[in-house]
């Protein structure tokens, strides 16, 4: 199995993304940065999700930088509270871990791992990229050690998520994301679009989960609660949302991804409406760098049947 880091403001998603990453990976440590809901709320979410995926004790939990390298004006970090619940979890609330984070500091414990294992440690990034930019920063002989670097984040059509231009991730630290996506590390970005084209689970899939009547699909199921709703009344979109999950599937199988070009990618830090804007030039007008692989189609009933699989194991 390939060895994976993940980085995760642990809500909604996340909670399923690293689910599918305990079944089709080694999963080496995650790392939880500011993003989706209270801090603390987040370590508790990723240790709850352990322990439903059956790995409590096997994976450690590291606490990261709570919020944003610099953060201001339009883009103050902001919680989504009401995209998945007041605990992140679809108002869930459920009982605490059994297992406790770790004393040490993601950074650092990324910074080790890579020297440790050079060449041998992918990461998964399913939330703002702080973590991994300072980490970049701290030491950047980390950076030809990473064989690859899959990111949830940025759109590849203009259409934000948080605001009309900009996708979450990106939106809540684009500092971070420019120094991430112009490190050199060889990068797979999976956008909000393809989130919204390829991963929604509308009633018709989520009784099929249902119907599985496993630990997992019952999981599934109690922290997709809130989000069904919003995406209704906000996105106007019939179902859950799964960027995070669609991230770990094409990282777990690159052929689920029937389509995929290398493309220059950056992130405006200084617009007044458009801080945390993904610009993907596919015309290359700007002759520079093709610095990531954007991922442009999915085999949809590839991942669901990845999804299936992972929550049909968990029982
Ligand atoms: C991203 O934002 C978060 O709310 C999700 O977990 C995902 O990582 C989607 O824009
Ligand atoms: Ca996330």
């Amino acid at each position: 199995k390939k060895r994976v880091i993940i980085d995760t403001d642990t809500a909604g998603d996340d909670t399923i993304s690293i689910l599918m990453a305990l079944h089709y990976f080694k999963v080496e440590g995650i790392m939880i940065t500011g993003g989706n809901v209270q801090f603390h709320q987040q370590v508790e979410n990723a240790l709850y999700t352990i322990q439903v995926g059956g790995k409590s004790g096997k994976v450690p939990v590291y606490k990261g930088h709570e919020g944003p390298i610099m953060g201001f004006g339009e883009s103050q970090h902001r919680t989504v509270e009401d995209v998945h619940g007041k605990d992140g979890m679809g108002d869930s609330f459920f009982e605490k871990a059994i297992q406790s984070p770790e004393e040490g500091h993601a950074v650092d414990f990324l910074i080790e791992t890579i020297h440790e294992n050079p060449g041998e440690i992918h990461l998964l990034a399913i939330a703002p990229l702080t973590n991994i930019a300072m980490a970049i920063k701290k030491d950047p002989a980390i950076v030809p050690k990473i064989p690859h670097l899959y990111i949830m984040g940025g759109t590849n059509n203009a259409l934000g998520n948080i605001t009309p231009s900009a996708e979450y991730n990106f939106f809540v630290d684009p500092e971070a994301a420019k120094i991430v996506l112009h490190s050199g590390i060889p990068i797979t970005m999976v956008g909000w679009e393809m989130c919204t084209k390829y991963s929604i689970m509308d009633d018709n899939d989520h009784s099929e989960i249902e119907a599985l009547s496993t630990k997992g699909a019952q999981f599934f199921k109690d922290v997709n609660k809130v989000v069904m709703k919003f995406n209704k009344s906000v996105h106007k979109l019939n179902g859950t949302t799964h960027p995070d999950t669609l991230l770990a599937a094409v990282a777990a199988n690159e052929e689920i991804m029937t389509e995929s070009n290398l493309y220059h990618v950056d992130v405006e830090t200084v617009g007044e409406l458009t801080r945390g804007y993904s610009l993907v030039d596919i015309n290359n007008r700007l002759e520079r760098s093709k610095n990531v692989r954007v991922c442009e189609a999915i085999d949809r009933s590839a991942f669901k049947e990845m999804l299936l699989e992972v929550l049909r194991s968990i029982d």
